[in-house]
């Protein structure tokens, strides 16, 4: 039952953190597994995965990024295969602060999320709208436009979750509205299911920007969240705890 499903709950470091924040990551491991109703990951800089999956014992470490072939001339590039060797089980992908610095379009997206399943990695595929687009009303024809173009062909929830984050609200400490948050989750459902048919409703569907210990209860408990990505406020043990706290009283 879709109202059953397990909220996710993912930290995105960014590009912050260095062997001086094992620790950090180390506490957060500790407090996943307090909150054992919870489905929780940290996304790392890829030059702390090894060690922070060796450090924090079984708890979920992720990428930011790979790229979408298995090996060759990409100078500065980490392919799937190398992230789960050095101890990712997941990798975020097309996260707006790429689609934007780095140019990634929703083909490159979707050939990116091919290849982290098939080197054997969740993924959570990531879309969202500007402020220009919300105010001038696209924001769902974007959203549900980027989703289309940006899934594989053969998603299925066994991998894959989505992340509705709003540009605007991302490191912004501006929330999208919990009516629109909503109405975004709802579109995106029914596309979900349309596509991939009943294992479309149990896709994960996250929201991210700038969710924090203070909006997430009221965010997670929107129909059709099923947890979040967390940018900021994954960065200590101290601002995940309520984070996390909320999605286990909500899965209750
Ligand atoms: P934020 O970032 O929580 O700092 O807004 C979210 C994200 O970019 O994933």
């Amino acid at each position: 039952m879709r109202d059953q499903m397990r909220k996710l709950i993912v930290g995105n470091w960014k590009m912050n953190g260095t062997s001086r924040d094992v620790s950090e990551i180390i506490a957060i491991a500790e407090l996943s597994g307090m909150h054992a109703a919870v489905d929780a990951a940290l996304c790392l800089p890829a030059t702390l995965i090894d060690r922070a999956s060796q450090a924090a014992g079984g708890f979920a470490i992720g990428g930011q990024d790979c790229h979408m072939m298995e090996a060759g001339a990409h100078t500065g590039c980490l392919s799937a295969e190398m992230l789960l060797d050095a101890g990712a089980v997941l990798t975020i992908i097309g996260h707006s602060e790429r689609r934007a610095a780095q140019h990634e379009q929703d083909s490159d997206i979707r050939a990116k999320a091919e290849a982290a399943q098939v080197a054997g990695l969740q993924v959570i595929v990531c879309v969202g709208e500007t402020l220009d687009e919300r105010e001038s009303k696209k924001a769902l024809n974007v959203v549900l436009g980027q989703l289309h173009q940006s899934l594989p062909e053969t998603a299925a929830s066994q991998w894959l979750s989505v992340a509705y984050e709003p540009v605007w609200a991302i490191g912004t400490g501006r929330v999208a509205d919990t009516n629109d948050v909503a109405e975004m989750h709802g579109a995106m459902r029914a596309a979900l299911v349309e596509r991939f048919g009943e294992d479309g409703r149990k896709i994960r569907i996250l929201y991210g920007g700038s969710m924090n210990g203070d909006n997430a209860a009221q965010l997670l408990a929107v129909p059709n969240v099923d947890g979040g990505l967390i940018g900021g406020a994954s960065l200590t043990a101290a601002k995940f705890r309520p984070i996390l706290s909320a999605a286990a009283a909500l899965s209750k």
